[in-house]
């Protein structure tokens, strides 16, 4: 079924777990997650980036979300991940998207605050949740681009403001995860993770998650975050489930045969995530 981001996240928050953000671009990234979703009884949320969007069709990517979430069951968010553009993010909730996030994080707090409070009085009025971003995550996300020197920590005291001043429902918090494939172990500021989520008491969400071990994923999730955001992961488990299904079959031209191993390939990992965020048997 078809629910918002805020009735996924207000459960997480207040039991202690985490729900998978999974960022989608086509129709078996989606049946992927929702298999893995079913069979671990794990509720989720589809996210799709601007980049995603622009390659499918807001149309095409908003119908397979919705159709998708409609015949789950399990509860299923359809999110926005990374909306940059104002123009971009209101055409998602006109799409039925149950879920935003606003992302002005570029910018100076006063702009971020200004920015984020227009989006979140504008989808709060049609009950579409809202998640923002304070402080910089680094790396690269489709056309978001944060260099190490750019990435800032986000600052807990700046964090209460935020909220307060926005009305947001769940905050994205950079404490040393990046975008896209790390080079070294990450280090995430587990500190800074247990001091805002005493501050602020809302669903925090920890992205560049993809290739953050184990370890650390529980342990950010055991200190209060709630989503995790996943792309990286998902799109290495599908270029190899088609690259060595086209190793073994050279010759076969059939999307369905080349794709649907790097389906299950996808869904495989999905799994494994719900169960170390802990949203496995949630639903
Ligand atoms: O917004 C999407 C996520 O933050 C994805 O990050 O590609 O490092 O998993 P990732
Ligand atoms: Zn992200």
């Amino acid at each position: 079924m078809l629910v918002t981001g805020n009735e996924i996240l207000q459960e997480a928050h207040k039991n202690g777990y985490a729900v998978g953000a999974f960022n989608i671009n086509n129709m078996e990234i989606i049946q992927a997650i929702i298999a893995a979703a079913e069979e671990t009884k794990s509720p989720v949320i589809l996210q799709a980036s601007q980049g995603g969007i622009k390659y499918a069709g807001i149309e095409y990517i908003a119908a397979l979300g919705k159709v998708a979430a409609e015949n789950a069951s399990v509860p299923v968010a359809l999110h926005l991940d990374h909306g940059t553009d104002f123009e971009e993010v209101i055409k998602c909730i006109r799409h039925g998207f149950s879920s935003v996030m606003v992302d002005a994080s570029k910018f100076p707090l006063e702009e971020n605050i200004a920015k984020t409070k227009l989006i979140v009085d504008i989808a709060h009025s049609v009950g579409v949740s809202v998640e923002a971003e304070l402080g910089k995550i680094g790396g690269t996300e489709d056309h978001i681009v944060v260099t190490e020197r750019e990435a800032t920590f986000t600052d807990p005291d700046e964090a209460v403001r935020f909220v307060e001043e926005t009305g947001v429902d769940s905050l994205a918090i950079a404490v040393g995860t990046a975008h896209g494939v790390y080079k070294g172990e990450p280090k995430l500021d587990f500190d800074r993770i247990k001091t805002i989520k005493e501050k602020l008491n809302i669903p925090l969400v920890l992205h560049g998650s993809s290739g953050v071990p184990e370890e650390s994923i529980k342990n950010a999730v055991y200190l209060g975050i709630n989503k995790v955001n996943i792309d990286t992961d998902i799109r290495a488990a599908f270029a190899q489930g088609v690259k060595d299904f086209l190793k073994e079959n050279p010759d076969n031209i059939d999307p369905r045969k080349i794709l649907g191993p790097a389906r299950l390939r996808m869904q495989e990992i999905i799994m494994d995530k719900m169960h170390i965020f802990g949203s496995a048997g949630r639903a």
